[in-house]
């Protein structure tokens, strides 16, 4: 049932802050300022390595984890797509925990990979939104996102609700390996438990984004971009667009621009730049100027402070709350689902069910 909303993606998009707050009841303690997991957590403290597999946007939620991780724990992670991940002989050393994380739990590169894992001696942790899945069912760990049926192709809740799981895991483990004071713990805490308003603050630019996809829907491509946890934020935007607009779109890490893409820079190309402000907003935007030094045609998502300072000259701004970077990821995916899917209503595509694509890949 698609309730008021006019097509499953754009009820899912708004479902997240309810979603994400149901998610993370399950792994915060907000009484006592704690951050827990909702099952067992084994010996998290003997990990000396995470290996993090994926397909698709539940791939991005793990590149993003990567960087908590290895923040916040200061554990080595590897990180690849599911379909790549068994066909590199990658090297799983005794101690090593296997992540898997997937919204289906039955997506077959993932599900082979997973039981590779399993047979190189690694600990199975799965992130997943169906407790019933296969996936679910043969981990070790268990960690479910409680984002409710996600029935639209172009995943969006799902993707919010494991960023929240992936974050609350991420502190776990470092706890677990004695990185995490109380104090850093009650932050943390405190950051995640403000996502689900500031979700509902991203969803009142609804209107504001539905214009700026007047200026998007007549391209033919386009490029976002993004540093640090930012950088797979642009790459799921390129997804979301590819996948139900149709339109060809390349996530860029922003510094990586001038190594190559920057070639392709004219009026006719919009670039989108995920900017919040924070430690790594003054060298994204100096990536941003080196694009709009060449004509291009800019659109920057940032907080009202960010755009005040980079936003003068650009041909569209969607200013965000200003939030801490560790919920930015989390809150930053509600303007370009948002994006994505105006634009693929303006073109008249279909939303739910776009061309060629399944909503879970059972074939390797
Ligand atoms: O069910 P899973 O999370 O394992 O699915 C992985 C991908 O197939 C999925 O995220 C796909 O990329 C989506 N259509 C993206 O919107």
């Amino acid at each position: 049932d698609k309730g008021n909303h006019r097509h499953f993606m754009l009820k899912e998009i708004y479902e997240q802050p309810i979603v994400v707050a149901q998610t993370l009841r399950s792994y915060l303690q907000r009484m006592d300022e704690r951050v827990t997991l909702p099952i067992p957590e084994g010996d998290l403290s003997a990990v000396k390595r995470v290996t993090i597999v994926a397909c698709g946007t539940s791939f991005y939620a793990g590149m993003v984890a990567r960087y908590w991780f290895e923040q916040f724990a200061r554990v080595p992670v590897d990180l690849d797509v599911a379909s790549e991940f068994r066909y590199r002989a990658p090297v799983m050393e005794p101690g090593g925990l296997a992540l898997f994380i997937s919204q289906s739990g039955e997506t077959a590169d993932t599900l082979a990979a997973l039981r590779h894992a399993r047979a190189e001696g690694q600990t199975i942790a799965v992130v997943c939104n169906v407790p019933t899945s296969s996936m679910a069912r043969e981990a070790d760990l268990l960690l479910s996102t409680h984002a409710g049926p996600e029935i639209g192709v172009a995943s969006t809740k799902a993707f919010t609700c494991q960023l929240a799981v992936l974050a609350a895991f991420a502190a776990n483990l470092a706890r677990a390996k004695g990185r995490l004071s109380r104090e850093d713990e009650r932050a943390i805490v405190e950051h995640l438990a403000e996502a689900p308003a500031s979700l509902n603050a991203a969803l009142a630019l609804d209107e504001a984004i539905e214009q700026v996809a007047t200026q998007v829907a007549p391209a033919r491509d386009v490029l976002y971009l993004g540093r640090g946890t930012d950088y797979p934020l642009a790459l799921e935007g390129a997804l979301k667009l590819k996948e139900i607009s149709y339109i060809h779109a390349e996530g860029y890490a922003a510094g990586e621009m001038k190594h190559g893409p920057i070639a392709l820079i004219d009026d006719a190309v919009p670039v989108i730049v995920i900017a919040p402000s924070g430690p790594l907003f003054e060298k994204t935007v100096s990536n941003m100027q080196e694009v709009r030094a060449r004509g291009g045609r800019v659109i920057l998502i940032s907080d009202e402070d960010g755009i005040a300072e980079a936003g003068a000259g650009c041909a569209a701004t969607i200013a965000l709350p200003r939030v801490h970077p560790l919920i930015a990821p989390i809150v930053y995916a509600v303007p370009i689902q948002l994006l994505a899917y105006h634009v693929a209503v303006q073109k008249g595509t279909d939303v739910d069910q776009p061309r060629n694509l399944a909503k879970s890949v059972t074939v390797e």
